[in-house]
């Protein structure tokens, strides 16, 4: 019998990358599952292994430490675990003036973003290639469309992440790998987890269930951009129609904490 191939989740502990691992499961995909804490991680692959008789790995992995992503593709190799689909989808937010916030926590954001998920797409790339098969979906934001004050790293790295993908998505598309790349707006509270401290933010909140559904649909249907609602596709044409030095001033408005 063949090994399983596995998709890869980052950041599945909770949020979207649960709901990715959850959907995933639901097809019967076999699942390497990544995030920091061990505890969620192994409750949520007991139970997706019960509930879908797959294999899942959950690997305790900090991908904010120089090369992780890289470490990380050494660790799957060693363990024999074939990816091929990679969800680069761990993330956080930080709002508030860049100058205020944490020099380091900022670093994080960049490394966690951008460099793991460029690591970990380069390590994993030529197996795909090779099998002209598989693909990639990186999940950025609409904060990435443009400039977000008070959220200046956060939306620089989505920018980033999105202007990446999209590129790459062409360069693969004539060797059979897929990329998607999703740009969700505000999701809802993760309904497993405790609302402390979770900030305001103004505008409506997407469901992480119909996220998730759209981007796997996209993925079926050859990859590409995924902007997850109609209200989120009417703002982002809007704004295009808009003077670039306007569009900072507008967003400052409505984000200044
Ligand atoms: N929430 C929104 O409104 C929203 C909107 C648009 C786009 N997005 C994007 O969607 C993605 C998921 O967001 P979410 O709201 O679902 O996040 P979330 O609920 O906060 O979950 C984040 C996940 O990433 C993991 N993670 C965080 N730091 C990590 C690190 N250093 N190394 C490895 N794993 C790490 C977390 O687990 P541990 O803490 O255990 O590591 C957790 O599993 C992010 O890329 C985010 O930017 C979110």
């Amino acid at each position: 019998m063949n090994a399983p191939s596995y998709a890869l989740v980052t950041g599945a502990s909770k949020g979207l990358g649960k709901f990715f691992a959850r959907a995933l499961a639901a097809r019967k995909q076999s699942l390497v599952l990544v995030a920091r804490g061990q505890a969620k991680l192994a409750a949520l692959a007991a139970a997706l292994r019960a509930a879908h008789a797959i294999q899942v790995e959950p690997l305790a992995f900090d991908l904010t430490a120089p090369a992780a992503g890289q470490r990380l593709a050494a660790e799957l190799r060693a363990r024999e675990l074939r990816i091929d689909l990679l969800i680069n989808n761990a993330g956080f937010g930080l709002r508030g003036e860049f100058w205020k916030l944490s020099l380091a926590e900022q670093l994080n954001m960049i490394q966690l973003h951008n460099a793991a998920a460029v690591e970990l797409t380069y390590e994993l790339l030529p197996a795909m290639i090779e099998a002209q098969t598989g693909g990639i979906i990186n999940v950025s934001s609409m904060a990435g469309f443009q400039p977000v004050p008070y959220a200046a790293l956060y939306s620089a790295t989505k920018s980033f992440l999105t202007t990446f993908s999209m590129a790459l998505r062409e360069e693969l598309r004539p060797v059979g790998v897929k990329v998607v790349t999703v740009c969700p707006g505000r999701l809802r509270a993760d309904p497993d987890e405790s609302q402390a401290g979770r900030q305001k933010v103004p505008g409506g909140e997407q469901g992480h269930a119909e996220v998730v559904a759209e981007t796997l649909r996209k993925f079926d249907a050859g990859g590409g951009l995924v902007i997850p609602g109609r209200r989120n596709r009417w703002m982002n044409f809007g704004q295009r129609l808009l003077p670039p030095n306007a569009v900072p001033k507008i967003v400052a408005k409505k984000s200044k904490p």
